[in-house]
């Protein structure tokens, strides 16, 4: 870009300190004198921010997924978990006299091998079996739920079902018949509008007469998702996610990409067409902490790959799908694939490349289209292996490079750096990478809030050339690397928001970046924290969350240098800054973090800018204190607040808020 875009319109007094008032929390006050300057070289604009700059890390842990932003209200709707009444049971009202029987053959389909027979001998009261849901059921009053079921007749004359949707003491929510059953598999549904709003609610399925009916793939599903769509994703989750206007979205893992076995790893084929024929398998969390055991959880696929092209392309973001490299996950069994049989795995890797952008009269373009997206995802990069390390995974990494950049140039690899930022194997890694080329690779850090603020330098002296980095997942640890005793606090959000200015001084090195992992059921989680925390009804963002909007929504197209009390040194004096300039609004934007327990009374200045003359933007984010946290009750405790800034010179005093992510906009237009 050249610098000349970068003078204002207005020309002022350069560099005139004659400023006398600042804003504190939104009250104009007199300044005291400045101790610290920041000065923004806005005439010497450097490298472009990569669009993909901050993004999503999503992985199906925590109930993130099933129970999460794929809305199924029915857990275990085929009968598939290995205990197949989990999350079932009998129901026998006064009178009623009947069995229920989990049987396989004859099923709906092959990936579905088992359904429930419910037969009944007397309905008395009512006989037939109630779902308990995701740690219950969210149902919104007056909001309309799909019920779905796949049912035949089997024996005698049962007329139907009668299916009620009740909360937690037993009180009517909504109900339905289903009725006409054939000796044939059918589909059938029903509308159910909630008359009460519940986060505990279950759903009861009733025979009607006298007979063997047959059930499977047992549906509720609400019919507000994200645009609508059936077999659509939970809106408010979705929302969330759009706000940060994320530059990518890397699914589905994480280690459930990696399986604790390699029969358990994730296989994207098994994941696409009717959701209903999508073969289930169980989730790598569902037995990885012994302190967060979790039996129910498993993975149906409801939210498959392309559910997941489908979110990336709502949110605005670019796709990252992460594909397993022949290695089960390293902390559990480390399984490997026998060399002699990658081309398997390399073959998942191309077929995903032509689902994903092959044109729709295509072998895998039709199949694409016939889930209902003619058109290509656009898909510009794949992730080898998750967090993989050592010497099998390099000799994995350059069987598929050596075919994938033959074949599709196009594609950008992620590649792994281990799970450690510093260690021997990252050592290994990085030099391995750097000598075959790589593209992008993918470091991890969960440490200590103090890590981040110390490690604001990190990138400053990588070399320019070769691959570049992808932040892949990070997150300060309150207490220790899984850990359930970590929180979301203030601490780790503001020492995250020092590190990111670190990233974003660096941006033309460290090209991507996403906080892990993303979602938490707060009655289902294994890992703790996580940016974002819901129930069954409502969600809410943590004050990491607020730090990785503020960033993203404010990336810019330019960095701009910025030195702190006149050295490039980021982190002095507890102060952490970067800059950027945003083309196509022509602002400066200027982070900075005062992780001080007082206010800093700092001089900017913006180097070359000329008199401004214009209306700012300031987006303050603090707490009350180091400990705040946001939760389902008191979402918005730690969230930025908004307040103007007049700024009439290039350079201006400024009290930056103790421990506090300040976020200014300064620009050319009135706004
Ligand atoms: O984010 C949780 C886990 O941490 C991821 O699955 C894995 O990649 C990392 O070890």
């Amino acid at each position: 870009m050249k610098s000349s875009r970068l003078i204002f319109t207005c020309v002022g007094i350069v560099s005139a300190l004659v400023c006398c008032c600042y804003f504190s929390a939104g009250t104009m006050q007199h300044a005291a004198v400045a101790s610290d300057t920041i000065t923004v070289q806005v005439d010497r604009p450097g490298a472009a921010i990569p669009k993909t700059m901050f993004g999503l890390f999503f992985e199906d842990i925590n109930f993130a997924a099933d129970g999460g932003l794929y809305p199924e209200r029915v857990k275990n709707r085929s009968f598939e978990f290995p205990d197949p009444m989990m999350g079932w049971r009998q129901l026998k009202r006064e009178g009623a006299q009947g069995a229920i029987y989990i049987i396989n053959q004859e099923p709906v389909n092959d990936a579905n091998r088992r359904f429930l027979r419910i037969a009944v001998e007397a309905n008395g009261q009512g006989f037939g079996v109630m779902n308990e849901g995701f740690r219950g059921m969210g149902v919104q009053r007056d909001e309309d739920y799909t019920f779905s079921v796949f049912a035949r007749r089997a024996e005698g004359a049962p007329t139907g079902l009668r299916v009620e949707l009740e909360d937690a003491d037993g009180h009517t929510l909504g109900n339905t018949t289903v009725t006409g059953l054939t000796p044939e598999w059918q589909q059938y549904k029903a509308n159910i509008r909630a008359t009460a709003t519940s986060g505990k609610a279950h759903l009861n399925l009733l025979a009607a007469g006298r007979g063997a009916l047959d059930v499977d793939v047992i549906s509720l599903y609400p019919k507000d998702t994200y645009k609508q769509r059936p077999n659509g994703l939970r809106a408010d989750l979705v929302q969330l996610l759009k706000d940060m206007q994320p530059g990518f979205i890397r699914f589905p893992g994480g280690c459930i990409v990696e399986g604790r076995t390699l029969e358990q790893r994730y296989q994207w084929k098994t994941t696409i067409g009717a959701p209903s024929g999508r073969r289930l398998i169980v989730n790598r969390w569902n037995t990885e902490f012994r302190h967060r055991l979790t039996p129910d959880y498993y993975q149906s696929f409801g939210l498959g790959f392309y559910e997941y092209f489908l979110l990336a392309e709502d949110i605005g973001a670019e796709p990252l799908p992460i594909l397993n490299c022949g290695m089960a996950c390293q902390f559990n069994s480390g399984e490997l694939a026998s060399l002699h049989n990658i081309d398997h795995y390399i073959q998942d890797a191309l077929d995903l490349i032509a689902f994903a952008n092959d044109p729709a009269n295509t072998f895998w373009g039709k199949k694409r289209a016939a889930m209902g997206h003619p058109a290509p995802f656009h898909l510009k990069m794949i992730g080898v292996g998750n967090e993989q390390w050592g010497p099998q995974y390099i000799e994995r990494y350059k069987a598929f490079a050596q075919v994938l950049k033959q074949r599709h140039p196009e594609i950008a690899l992620i590649s792994s750096a281990g799970p450690s930022p510093n260690d021997e194997r990252f050592n290994y890694l990085w030099g391995q990478m750097r000598r075959l080329h790589a593209d992008i690779v993918d470091e991890h850090y969960y440490m200590e809030p103090k890590w981040f603020r110390d490690n604001v330098g990190r990138y400053d002296n990588y070399p320019r050339t070769g691959p570049k980095v992808f932040a892949g997942e990070y997150a300060a640890q309150s207490v220790g690397i899984a850990s359930p005793d970590n929180r979301n606090n203030w601490e780790c959000a503001l020492s995250e928001a020092a590190f990111m200015t670190g990233l974003e001084r660096n941006a033309d090195v460290v090209v991507m970046a996403s906080y892990a992992p993303l979602f938490a059921h707060v009655d289902a989680w294994q890992w703790t924290p996580n940016m974002i925390w819901f129930d069954n009804l409502r969600a809410y963002g943590t004050p990491n969350y607020y730090v990785q909007k503020l960033f993203s929504v404010n990336k810019g197209t330019n960095i701009l240098p910025v030195l702190l009390n006149g050295m490039s040194k980021n982190g002095q004096d507890d102060l952490f800054a970067s800059a950027v300039f945003d083309a196509r609004t022509q602002e400066v934007i200027l982070k900075v973090v005062n992780t001080a327990q007082t206010a800093k009374h700092v001089t900017v200045s913006l180097a070359g800018a000329g008199q401004l003359g214009h209306a700012g933007q300031v987006f303050v984010l603090t707490a009350p204190n180091l400990k705040a946290e946001n939760s389902l009750d008191d979402p918005q405790k730690v969230a930025p607040a908004e307040q103007a800034l007049a700024v009439s010179a290039s350079s201006f005093a400024y009290t930056f808020a103790p421990d506090s992510l300040t976020v200014v906009r300064i620009g050319k237009t009135n706004r």
